[in-house]
């Protein structure tokens, strides 16, 4: 992945970002960016919570997806079917933390948040001609758990509601095409890149 994000590539998209955002996403942005710096600090309490889950190890993936089912609870029928409807994160699941943390370095994160997904997903997005605002800027957490999820494919929200985290409602319905939308967004929309214009779908 060498070549993304240089620092001509980020002022070119901070400034389609300027251009297009709405103030209200801009801070929701910062204060998200601001999170992670304060969460990925060094107070030693945080520090003593992180060790100990290290060493305790995770519960099992099954019974963790089901959503705090505790003990035993993969064994019955509701669990199996939270499970189902949630994701956990292959590399999670089979405890190779290492993937991502340096464990010698207090478990903090191997690569800048932003480049870290790379190192094993490139999402064919090499050579696309539109790729979307936040793919390109590396910000894959705003929509994507690194861990586990309650949702599909280890989004952060249900279905459209992770794109009217940024994109204002209002003005989505405003256009033509969105007009009595019964289907959701991604049955014509690609959340990460596309060979066509608006993101649609090949
Ligand atoms: C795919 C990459 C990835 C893997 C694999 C991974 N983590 Fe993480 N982990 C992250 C990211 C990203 C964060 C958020 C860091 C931040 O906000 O600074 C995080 C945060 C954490 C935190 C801080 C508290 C929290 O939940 O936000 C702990 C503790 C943690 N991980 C433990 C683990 C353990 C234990 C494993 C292995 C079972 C693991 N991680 C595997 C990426 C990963
Ligand atoms: C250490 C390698 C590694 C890193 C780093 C990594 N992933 Fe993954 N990821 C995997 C593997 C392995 C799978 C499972 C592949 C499969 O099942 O096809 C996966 C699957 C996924 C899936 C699909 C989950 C599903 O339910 O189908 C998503 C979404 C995802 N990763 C997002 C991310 C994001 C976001 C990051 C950065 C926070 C990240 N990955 C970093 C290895 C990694
Ligand atoms: C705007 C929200 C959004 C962002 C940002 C985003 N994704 Fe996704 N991603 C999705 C959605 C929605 C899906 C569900 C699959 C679909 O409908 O195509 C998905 C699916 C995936 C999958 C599984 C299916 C596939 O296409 O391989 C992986 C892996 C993945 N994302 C990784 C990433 C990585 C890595 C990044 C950052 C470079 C990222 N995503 C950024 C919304 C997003
Ligand atoms: C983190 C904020 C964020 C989220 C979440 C997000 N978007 Fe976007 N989106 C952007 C930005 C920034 C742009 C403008 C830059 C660009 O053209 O890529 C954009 C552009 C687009 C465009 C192209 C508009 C144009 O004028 O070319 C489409 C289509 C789109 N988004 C659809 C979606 C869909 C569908 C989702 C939900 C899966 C989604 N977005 C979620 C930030 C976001
Ligand atoms: C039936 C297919 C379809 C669905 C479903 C759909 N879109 Fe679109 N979308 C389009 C088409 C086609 C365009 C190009 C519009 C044009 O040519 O003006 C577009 C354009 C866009 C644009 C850029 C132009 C604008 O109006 O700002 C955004 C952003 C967008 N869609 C977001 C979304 C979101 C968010 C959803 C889900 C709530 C969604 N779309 C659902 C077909 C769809």
């Amino acid at each position: 992945m060498t070549g993304k994000g240089t620092v001509e590539e980020t002022s070119d998209l901070a400034k389609i970002i300027y251009k297009h955002m709405s103030i209200r996403w801009l801070a929701v942005w910062t204060l998200s960016l601001g999170a992670v710096f304060m969460f990925s600090g060094c107070e030693p309490k945080t520090n003593y919570k992180v060790l100990s889950f290290f060493f305790d190890g995770v519960p099992e993936p099954g019974k963790t997806a089901a959503a705090g089912g505790g003990e035993g609870a993969s064994n019955d029928k509701k669990a199996v079917q939270a499970v189902s409807k949630s994701s956990v994160h292959g590399p999670f699941a089979s405890k190779n933390c290492e993937g991502c943390h340096d464990r010698a370095a207090g478990n903090k994160l191997l690569l800048p948040i932003d480049k870290l997904c790379f190192k094993c997903h490139d999402l064919n997005i090499e050579g696309k001609k539109w790729v979307h605002g936040p793919v390109a800027s590396g910000g894959c957490w705003i929509c994507h758990n690194p861990h586990r999820s309650a949702y599909p494919f280890l989004l952060d929200a249900p279905g459209d509601k992770i794109c009217y985290r940024c994109h204002e409602e209002s003005s989505v319905l405003k256009n033509e095409v969105h007009k009595d939308l019964t289907i959701g967004c991604l049955e014509c929309h690609n959340p990460h890149a596309s060979q066509q214009k608006f993101l649609l779908r090949e």
